[in-house]
């Protein structure tokens, strides 16, 4: 197979369009309602230390490599790597790394999907006015009535998949850069606002500040630096190959080294902020940090009860998280679109149909683990919980360790300088060596410190 000078899908317009789609996947759930919880049941400051280290030495040089492997190979992840692969004159194994990103992709789009399902309900509650003057435990309980019902769980998961798929069926460009480059400084304006809020609670927002910035060693598990690393993947949407897929409509004089700072300075100050707008919340209101998913459900309603407009606000949020949410989704399954489409001579349509039925009847196990499946344990937890620790803690590391490998060593030195085409090759060798042996490295010692090697 060889490698085509452009995608059939086309090319973005310009690197603008390009750093949009990208913030757009990185940006999502992950940020505001994922990042916080984790943070909450892991301890604090010495999790949220792990986390940023690992941006800086895994998620970084691993986003450049894929988006370098994306541009050079001009295809979906699956057939980019082969084809690279096969003119490196490496094994045709490289492509099952492409094909397990897709099966993350998806398995991923199954329990986001009920997750924004409840941020879709939560912009109806907040506008009718469920929270004016609401209590802790009002908001505990109201989170609570919403996710014991799973036929309200499942009907906003239906709604949230299907506007997920007509999107990506019209394909992905276009409606999505006017979407992004909207909703992106929207989503910090009204973050910085909520972050204003939670600054009222004078010394819960130190004790907040505290909680996320003074790191306490003795709390951090191996388990819990895991997660901090495939938080890191999960975040940045790394090791599926949905930035890969992304890269591939990459005009080719664009510096990856900029947009990728661009991305990942943009995905990190989100998360940080929804950290510093939930935590003092929680330490006001006497919540439970390690309270799980539902921790944004049951804090934010509180600040959107007692400030004035807080409805208007508090709608307006949840419809830019759902929003944020929604580029992310779309990102998690064009993989496998553009792998049907390109492969299987299905159309585009099609494809869709297909890859969103799958994710839907997926979604269902996560659906039932909020309510009637709540107590059925495998490992020791719901399958949810499950799915989640599959591809954000296993899949997409894993995933990215080889994509370090396939870039650091498989592709010789001249093909991805040449991709990279920076002038200054000083970058170019301090991401090479990142990419050789920092990434590899590291990603291995998590690994193994979590399986309790190193105690
Ligand atoms: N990065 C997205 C978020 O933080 C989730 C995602 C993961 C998207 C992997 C694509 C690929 O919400």
């Amino acid at each position: 197979m060889s490698r085509p000078d452009k995608s059939i899908h086309g090319q973005w317009s310009s690197r603008w369009a390009f750093i949009l789609a990208a913030t757009g996947s990185a940006v999502g759930l992950g940020n505001i309602w994922k990042f916080p919880y984790i943070t909450g049941e892991n301890g604090g400051g010495a999790f949220v230390l792990v986390y940023l280290l690992c941006i800086v030495c895994i998620g970084i040089p691993v986003m450049m490599a894929e988006i370098m492997i994306g541009r050079r190979g001009r295809q979906n992840p699956v057939n980019s790597l082969k084809s690279i692969a096969k003119e490196e004159g490496a094994g045709q194994f490289w492509r099952y790394l492409g094909w397990s990103g897709v099966a993350a992709g998806f398995i991923i789009l199954s329990y986001y999907s009920v997750i924004a399902g409840q941020a879709i309900a939560y912009i109806f509650r907040t506008i009718s006015g469920t929270f004016d003057g609401v209590t802790a435990d009002g908001a505990a309980n109201i989170y609570k009535s919403l996710t014991s019902d799973p036929e309200r769980l499942l009907a906003w998961h239906t709604v949230f998949i299907v506007l997920t798929m007509v999107v990506v069926a019209r394909g992905v460009r276009g409606g999505l850069e006017k979407l992004v480059r909207f909703i992106m400084p929207a989503l910090f304006a009204i973050l910085i606002l909520l972050v204003g809020f939670a600054a009222n609670t004078g010394e819960h927002f130190t004790h907040a500040i505290d909680f996320l910035f003074k790191a306490d060693f003795s709390k951090l598990t191996g388990d819990a630096v895991l997660t901090a690393m495939g938080h890191a993947f999960f975040t940045l949407s790394l090791g599926m190959g949905a930035i890969m897929v992304y890269g591939s409509y990459l005009p080719k004089n664009t510096s990856i080294m900029k947009v990728t700072f661009a991305i990942a300075a943009a995905d990190t100050a989100i998360a940080l902020l929804a950290g510093l707008a939930i935590f003092p919340l929680v330490f006001a209101n006497d919540l439970s940090i390690g309270s799980g998913p539902g921790l944004i459900f049951e804090t934010l309603p509180i600040a959107f009860g007692h400030m004035a407009g807080g409805a208007l606000f508090g709608s307006l949020f949840f419809l830019l998280l759902v929003f944020a949410a929604w580029s992310s989704a779309i990102s998690l399954i064009e993989p496998a679109v553009a792998w049907l489409v390109e492969n299987k001579n299905v159309s585009r349509r099609r494809a869709c149909v297909y890859t969103g039925f799958a994710a839907w009847s997926l979604g269902l196990l996560t659906v039932i683990s909020f309510n009637i499946g709540q107590h059925w344990l495998l490992f020791g937890k719901t399958m949810f919980e499950l799915l989640d620790y599959l591809t954000a803690n296993l899949m997409l590391p894993l995933g990215g360790l080889l994509i370090a490998i396939f870039a650091g060593w498989v592709m010789p030195r001249s093909s991805s300088q040449q991709e990279f085409a920076i002038k200054k090759p000083i970058f170019y060798y301090i991401w090479l060596i990142l990419i050789r042996f920092i990434t590899p490295a590291a990603v291995i010692i998590v690994f193994l410190n979590a399986l309790g090697l190193f105690n």
